[in-house]
């Protein structure tokens, strides 16, 4: 379960990437990046956010704790910007907030070497959720402490837009065509069985059930949160199950 806060203070918006989070104070005195639950992007990429999050926090892959946020809109009024006040205004009550890591920057692949097993796992993880979000150009990374660490997985998981279709997905081969990481993996297939094996039952589980209950009750085409639990579950199950070859076959070191 996702530890509940409460946002007692609207800082700033973070505007490098498309869906500006807001930074915000929460009255544990700590500050989050928050993530509207009234955002175009809507609730799948809130649900992406926490299910991926949690799956990669599982596999040992560094990624900021995540919590829930209660926000009162009333928090907006110091927010000159209309638009970015409207998505305030549209996101009372449960958002999704990451904790800020202050003096982070963004990861620039050719500032920053990484690991070549890490790049390896980051890289096999983003096969597994299907992440589009971590080219080059758009690294959703940061460097913290000199450490690597992973944000923004709301784009990932993109079957839950079309559960209807969504059975095709889980043989999907994934392009890494222009992953950040993709210039320091090595050796791919080489952590493919650790990564599976660590990917049990149990842990997908786990990061399925910190998805917010309120996200899923109204899932058009199920009974209830859980039957959209469970084919989450079936779906990343299958995919990981295999045959894996939508795991992309890298030339080394191009
Ligand atoms: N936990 C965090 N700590 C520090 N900076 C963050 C954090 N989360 C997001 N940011 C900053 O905010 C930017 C936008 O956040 P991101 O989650 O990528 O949303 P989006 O790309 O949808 O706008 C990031 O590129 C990063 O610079
Ligand atoms: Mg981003």
């Amino acid at each position: 379960m996702l530890r509940e806060v409460t946002a007692v203070r609207y800082v700033t918006p973070l505007r490098e990437g498309g869906s500006m989070p807001g930074l915000v104070e929460g009255d544990d005195h700590r500050l989050y990046a928050l993530k509207w639950s009234g955002a175009a992007q809507g609730r799948k990429a809130l649900i992406a956010e926490v299910l991926a999050g949690e799956l990669a926090r599982g596999l040992g892959l560094p990624v900021p704790e995540l919590v829930r946020i209660d926000l009162d809109p009333v928090l907006a009024r110091s927010e000159p910007e209309q638009q970015i006040q409207e998505q305030m205004r549209a996101s009372g009550g449960l958002n999704i907030g990451l904790a800020f890591a202050s003096g982070a920057f963004n990861f620039d692949p050719l500032c920053f070497e990484v690991q070549a097993e890490l790049a390896a796992r980051v890289l096999w993880f983003d096969a597994l959720i299907g992440n589009v979000d971590r080219s080059w150009r758009n690294p959703n990374m940061l460097v913290v402490d000199g450490e690597l660490m992973l944000i923004d997985h709301g784009a990932s998981l993109i079957f839950h837009h079309s559960w209807a279709s969504s059975a095709g997905w889980t043989r999907r081969p994934y392009d890494a065509g222009d992953h950040a990481l993709g210039r320091f993996v090595r050796d791919l297939a080489a952590v493919d069985a650790e990564s599976a094996a660590r990917c049990t039952p149990e842990l997908l589980a786990a990061a399925v059930a910190a998805v917010p209950e309120e996200y899923l009750v109204d899932e058009p085409g199920f009974e209830g949160p859980d039957a959209v639990r469970a084919a989450y579950l079936e779906r990343l199950g299958a995919r990981l199950a295999g045959p894996r070859d939508w795991l992309p076959v890298l030339e080394v070191g191009a």
